[in-house]
């Protein structure tokens, strides 16, 4: 484990890097045109880590790491995922929702590509240098978000919930919360942490998603993925992601969100594929993640 309390980054190191990773995915799968994120491409290219420009432009055959990871498969895997929250935020709006939440944003550009109603803010929480690094290259790119946009640098392992206030965040307004791709780089407390400072800032008629990981040791410490790492690493990535996440027992998130009143549903990962028209594959990479469950909640009434 390398990570430190307070522990910061950029786009091309530590945890900032797994965003420039998924944005990576992100970008084929818009080739694929199976997403419409028009921004995932030159946001990667922008950040200039070697590895990802070049398995963008294809000096980097997918099949040197793993031969069942084709670009085919990682677009259609992180189609799933983006789905899954892009709906979250569509089905809140379509409920009447007018302020959104994304936090750990990353290199996610929904207040840039998403339909937003009018009058809908939506606040972006991610490190400081995370932050302005998108901000900055999308207006170098000419890109203007389709809602009111709103910045809040902090850590999520500090006081967020203030940060977010003091931004002009309503915890009387109904918000749509997401967390993706955020849970495994929280300690499991600070994972229940989170959810409580949520739902302490979601009034009645309140949306979130996130992800379930299940055990993080069968998909980080087994020998063949310790392997597939080594490969990449070889080919010149930086990510080591085994110590990146937090590993150890965590509350299921699905049974977290429940206690504190939250009307769950869940759809494990091989739904999710079938339920978008894909088969999930059968490869030891993708056995290794199938515990994973994309999760939505709706707060009807504070418990
Ligand atoms: C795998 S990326 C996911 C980014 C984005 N949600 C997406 O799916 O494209 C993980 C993100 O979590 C952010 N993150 C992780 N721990 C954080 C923390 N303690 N405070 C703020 N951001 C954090 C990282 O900066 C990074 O942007």
């Amino acid at each position: 484990m390398t990570r430190t309390d307070g522990d910061s980054w950029d786009l091309a190191s530590s945890v900032g890097a797994t965003a420039t990773m998924v944005a990576g995915q992100r970008a084929l799968a818009h080739r694929e045109q199976l997403i419409d994120d028009p921004y995932a491409e030159p946001l990667v290219r922008a950040v200039g880590l070697d590895f990802f420009t070049k398995a963008l432009d294809g000096e980097i055959d997918f099949g040197d790491v793993n031969p069942a990871f084709t670009p085919r498969r990682a677009a259609e895997g992180m189609t799933v995922r983006t789905r899954w929250f892009d709906q979250l935020f569509l089905d809140a709006a379509a409920a009447g929702v007018r302020q959104a939440v994304i936090l750990a944003a990353g290199l996610d550009a929904r207040a840039y590509r998403l339909p937003w109603p009018d009058g809908t803010v939506v606040f972006e929480v991610d490190q400081p240098e995370v932050i302005e690094f998108k901000s900055t290259t999308l207006a170098d790119l000419g890109a203007a978000p389709t809602a009111t946009r709103r910045t809040v640098a902090v850590d999520l392992r500090d006081d967020w919930m203030q940060a977010l206030r003091d931004n002009g965040f309503d915890p009387a307004a109904p918000t749509a919360w997401i967390a993706e791709g955020l849970l495994i780089y929280l300690p499991p407390e600070a994972q229940d942490r989170l959810f409580d400072n949520i739902t302490a800032l979601s009034a009645p008629g309140s949306f979130v998603a996130a992800e379930q990981v299940g055990d993080l040791s069968s998909a980080f410490d087994d020998e063949r993925m310790q392997a597939m790492r080594e490969r990449m690493k070889a080919l010149g990535s930086n990510i080591e992601i085994a110590d990146l996440i937090y590993q150890g027992d965590r509350n299921h998130v699905t049974d977290y969100l429940t206690g504190l009143g939250w009307d769950v549903t869940a759809r494990s990962v091989e739904e999710a594929h079938t339920d978008n028209g894909f088969q999930y594959p059968d490869d030891e990479l993708s056995r290794a993640w199938t515990q994973l469950k994309y999760v939505r909640a709706v707060l009807n009434r504070k418990a």
